[in-house]
């Protein structure tokens, strides 16, 4: 495995790629990584001929409140794990290799951005589109992988690449989850261990709501029940915790296909997101 920091590397090493009509699959990440990433990583070394797994944790997605600064970082066990998985390439720039400017020219995601970790994030997904386009466009992908642990953005992404032609395949892969459900996640370290203890309620909670669903299609009394779940048996606080049509993210009806039951919920100053997405008819 090759470590690249700067942009002009990279440049070279997918150049030769595609001259050799070589495919080559692109995970992104903001590094610090467990099995969630390395399942994403898996998938791509078994589709494409070069994997290119980029580490940055990208200041443009965070709010002026959020944890930048804190999030976890971990450079050598994070090249030994991607070594591992099978990744040719880490793609490990600084923010000024990525960001030399300021620059005025703004991506912005839309009304599939206003809700659920929008609502209170604002310009997250934003930030994530500004990264993830210069990261297409230095790595040229063939296909991108993006976990459905993060429904939202993988919906927003797969909508940018649909509405702008860009030419790459979006491959989504299943959330990872701990024995108890909770599912993997760079910020699970900062739980104490009272708060890693409650956490699979999140889990349990969107698990009682589907089967609910499911059984009675009553959609206010399933998403009551879920949070009901959490507050009483937990020290958790719920962001939001909503059914909505996937991936158009709006309203559920009656020509709904697919639902996305998605939360947040802190636990401290960690937020914890986690999701199910499901047939409506249950089939
Ligand atoms: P990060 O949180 O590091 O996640 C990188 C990728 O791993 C995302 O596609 C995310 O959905 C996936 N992932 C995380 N936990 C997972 C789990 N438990 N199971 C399956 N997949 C999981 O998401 C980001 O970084 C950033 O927003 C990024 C796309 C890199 C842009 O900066």
């Amino acid at each position: 495995m090759k470590i690249v920091s700067t942009i002009k590397e990279l440049n070279v090493h997918i150049t030769t790629a595609k001259k050799a009509n070589k495919t080559i699959g692109l995970v992104p990440t903001m590094g610090y990584l467990h099995e969630g990433h390395m399942a994403l990583a898996t998938a791509a070394r078994k589709e494409n001929d070069l994997v290119v797994m980029s580490l940055f944790v990208n200041p443009a997605q965070f709010g002026p409140n959020e944890d930048y600064e804190s999030y976890p970082r971990d450079l050598d066990r994070d090249m030994r794990i991607a070594e591992k998985v099978g990744v040719d390439f880490l793609f490990a720039p600084s923010t000024s290799e990525m960001y030399p400017t300021n620059g005025g020219i703004q991506i912005l995601a839309g009304p599939q951005s206003e809700i659920l970790c929008g609502a209170t994030r604002f310009g997250h997904f934003d930030g994530v589109l500004k990264v993830v386009t210069k990261l297409f466009h230095l790595t040229r992908p063939t296909n991108a992988y993006f976990g459905q642990k993060d429904a939202q953005q993988l919906a927003i992404i797969e909508t940018m690449v649909r509405d702008y032609n860009f030419p790459i395949e979006i491959r989504s892969v299943p959330i990872v989850r701990e024995e108890d459900g909770l599912a993997k996640s760079s910020r699970n370290v900062f739980l104490t261990d009272q708060q890693r203890l409650q956490a699979p309620v999140i889990w349990q909670a969107l698990d009682l709501a589907t089967t609910h669903y499911l059984k009675y299609d009553n959609d206010i009394e399933a998403t009551r029940l879920a949070k009901e779940h959490i507050e009483t048996n937990s020290n958790g606080r719920i962001d939001y915790l909503q059914m909505l049509s996937y991936p158009d993210l709006t309203e559920v009806t009656e020509q709904t296909e697919k639902i996305l039951l998605a939360t947040a919920v802190y636990f401290g100053n960690t937020r914890l997101i986690d999701n199910i997405i499901f047939q409506r008819k249950g089939d």
